[in-house]
């Protein structure tokens, strides 16, 4: 486990002033360049995934697909994309959240969740939370359970976990590194 993180933090690259002057972007890219690093990934998020019952995971359009597709390969479940607005051709359920500067919209597919199903939630980073609270309120609205919300990294200088915490209403959290 602790190997584990500390493979995963050396293959994080930080970018400063990307996207704008001030910020420290975390690069994931060279963790996914490095197979052994990224096959530790899949695994973990696969293992919490099992523990958990989950039954299909999602990704959040457009990181948390590059991580969570092999992870419900590994552990032989569905995978369900949230994408951003306009882009599903189906019937979507479809929830508003906050960016920096205004608002998105983010939708799924209504039908390829059922109520008996158990979501695990994915995505590269927890920020503000913003973003993951609007999946997991959209899982809700599906009638489907949320198994839980794993992340690879948080921003721990930020309240993202707070603002998550309550839509998550007791189902399990984790990230693999705080940065
Ligand atoms: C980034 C990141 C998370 C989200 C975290 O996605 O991949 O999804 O921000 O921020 P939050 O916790 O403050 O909501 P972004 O919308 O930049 O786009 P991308 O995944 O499509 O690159
Ligand atoms: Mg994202």
């Amino acid at each position: 486990r602790a190997e584990v993180e500390a493979l995963l933090r050396g293959r994080i690259r930080d970018v400063p002033d990307h996207p704008e002057p001030g910020i420290v972007f975390k690069d994931i890219t060279p963790l996914l360049a490095d197979p052994e690093a990224f096959t530790a990934l899949t695994d973990a998020l696969a293992a919490f995934s099992i523990e958990h019952g989950a039954t299909k995971v999602v990704g959040l359009e457009a990181r948390g697909f590059i991580l969570a597709a092999p992870v419900a390969v590994r552990a032989g479940l569905g995978f369900v994309p949230v994408r951003k607005a306009g882009k599903l051709p189906g019937a979507t359920l479809a929830q508003a959240y906050e960016l920096e500067y205004g608002s998105a919209e983010m939708e799924i597919h209504a039908e390829d969740l059922s109520g008996s199903d158990r979501v695990l939630v994915i995505d590269d980073v927890l920020a503000t939370g913003g973003t993951a609270e609007a999946a997991l309120r959209l899982i809700r609205r599906s009638g489907a359970q949320v198994a839980g919300l794993a992340v690879l990294m948080e921003l721990g200088f930020l309240p993202g976990r707070a603002r998550v915490l309550p839509a998550l209403d007791g189902a399990p959290y984790q990230a693999l590194l705080t940065v």
